[in-house]
């Protein structure tokens, strides 16, 4: 855990967002895989481990607002507890870590609660996406599950927002240390990508380094020579001399915090000329997003600044035609960069998704597209100093969605379909680096994973 302090300070700011009544916020209990002994790996949630730092099940908080008073609520382990887990600190010793004086039985929630209801106190909650908790807050609020989501608090949500966008120095360094292990995952993923290695042994690797130096992996490993599917979690495929690989991981530290990197490489370690023209082309994409990012820039102005190159790039290989400008703006490019250029990142790989996508990436100013490609942009809004964020451009040929498109005569103005089915297997490529805003611009977090076509095929040679 961070010092007290840190928690102390990050409630201290909660309430100065004018919020009035109490806030309620879950832990996350175990949560079973196949029978209730045999649990998944345990994940603290996140939004819990900003305000009190506790990592460890069977926990709420409150915050009291009017009263600027805090409690944890929680039980002390009891000897068949201890048999089994071993001992454990006290629940007092546990909250006084988050600088928290005040603790309960768990059991007294109901009745706190009960009691806060009767005197019209207002409850803030945020919207909850563990069965678990979506229950106990039926039974403990008499919210029916299918009401909760439009009866969370908007102010609340809105509050830990504004607080967790901004990234304190404590919470860099930790975004450094994730950095540093993805660092290794993705070197060791260049090196291994050798003909005829399943992917499952690559990923299983990469996933032992997050493991052994951090909390595990930050999401689950996608990576496949089938890069032309976006999130590919399928690990079964022998890796063929001449097919591109994507690597997308990255790592948490002890404390939960990530880092989320993507590269793609030449399975043997060396790319063939259209692999290169292509990769060149996202790479420039990735670059000119980096040179652009700073505060008071929209992030979907970076984004449309990267479609420009992309599209811009295409069209200079003849797979795409006409003005640049205006295919972008009508979303031809979408055909191949088909998502957004990033999304937050912090204590979540997609910082704060829980909470609602368009609370964390939108706002007044900025709304979000409807249109396909830039729809999927989880992060729009203006940035500030402080915001970490990840750029990941890519460009990808995926059959059915060409053929879709070509039998629809979408675009033609805009893209040569006859060149661009000579490119029907050539798989995606994305290229992805962790950013944090700075005063005047950014800076990448961690040792930049080798991205040049030469770090790559040098990287991939030792
Ligand atoms: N890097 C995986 C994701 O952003 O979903």
């Amino acid at each position: 855990m961070f010092k007290p302090e840190v928690y102390k300070q990050r409630r201290t700011a909660l309430y100065s967002q004018n919020l009035k009544g109490i806030a309620l916020f879950f832990g996350n209990e175990e949560s079973p895989m196949n029978y209730a002994a045999n649990t998944y790996a345990y994940r603290q949630d996140s939004t819990f481990l900003y305000f009190f730092g506790l990592d460890m099940p069977g926990l709420a908080g409150v915050i009291d607002f009017d009263e600027e008073k805090e409690i944890i609520f929680g039980n002390d382990v009891d000897m068949e507890d201890i048999i089994w887990m071993g001992p454990q600190p006290k629940m007092t010793d546990n909250a006084l870590k988050a600088g928290i004086t005040h603790v309960e039985p768990f059991k007294n929630l109901e009745q706190f609660l009960k009691s806060a209801l009767q005197k019209g106190r207002e409850i803030h909650f945020l919207p909850q996406y563990r069965h678990d908790n979506k229950i106990l807050l039926e039974s403990l609020l008499g919210i029916a599950i299918s009401k909760q989501k439009e009866r969370a608090s908007v102010a609340l949500i809105k509050a830990v927002v504004n607080l967790r966008s901004v990234k304190d120095k404590y919470e860099i360094e930790e975004l450094e240390k994730a950095a540093a292990i993805g660092y290794q995952m993705h070197v060791t993923s260049m090196k291994m990508a050798k003909p005829g290695i399943y992917e499952r042994e690559i990923a299983g690797a990469i996933e032992g380094i997050a493991l052994s130096q951090g909390a595990g992996v930050s999401f689950p490993i996608i990576l496949s020579q089938n890069g032309q599917t976006l999130h590919n979690h399928d690990h079964s495929q022998v890796l063929e001399k001449g097919r591109l690989m994507v690597t997308d991981a990255g790592a948490e530290t002890v404390l939960r915090y990530s880092s989320d990197f993507t590269r793609t490489v030449p399975v043997g370690g060396k790319f063939s000329q259209r692999q290169r023209d292509i990769y060149q082309i996202v790479l420039d994409a990735n670059n000119a997003a980096t040179a652009a990012v700073k505060p008071g820039i929209t992030y979907k102005s970076v984004h449309l600044l990267a479609s420009k190159v992309i599209a811009s790039g295409l069209k200079n290989l003849g797979l795409m035609k006409g003005d640049v400008e205006e295919a972008v703006r009508n979303g031809a490019h979408a055909m191949f960069f088909p998502h957004g250029l990033g999304h937050m990142m912090g204590l979540d790989v997609h910082d704060m998704e829980d909470l609602g996508e368009d609370y964390v990436g939108y706002d007044e100013e900025v709304k979000r597209s409807d249109q396909f490609g830039i729809a999927y942009l989880r992060l729009g809004r203006r940035l500030k100093t402080g915001f970490v964020l990840t750029n990941e451009p890519g460009i990808y040929f995926i059959p059915e969605l060409i053929s879709l498109w070509k039998s629809e005569n979408k675009f033609t103005d805009f893209i040569n379909y006859a060149k661009v089915e000579e490119y029907i297997g050539f798989g995606g490529i994305r290229l992805e680096d962790d950013l944090l805003v700075t005063e005047h611009g950014c800076k990448l977090i961690g040792k930049r994973v080798p991205i040049t076509i030469d770090e790559v095929e040098e990287t991939m040679r030792d």
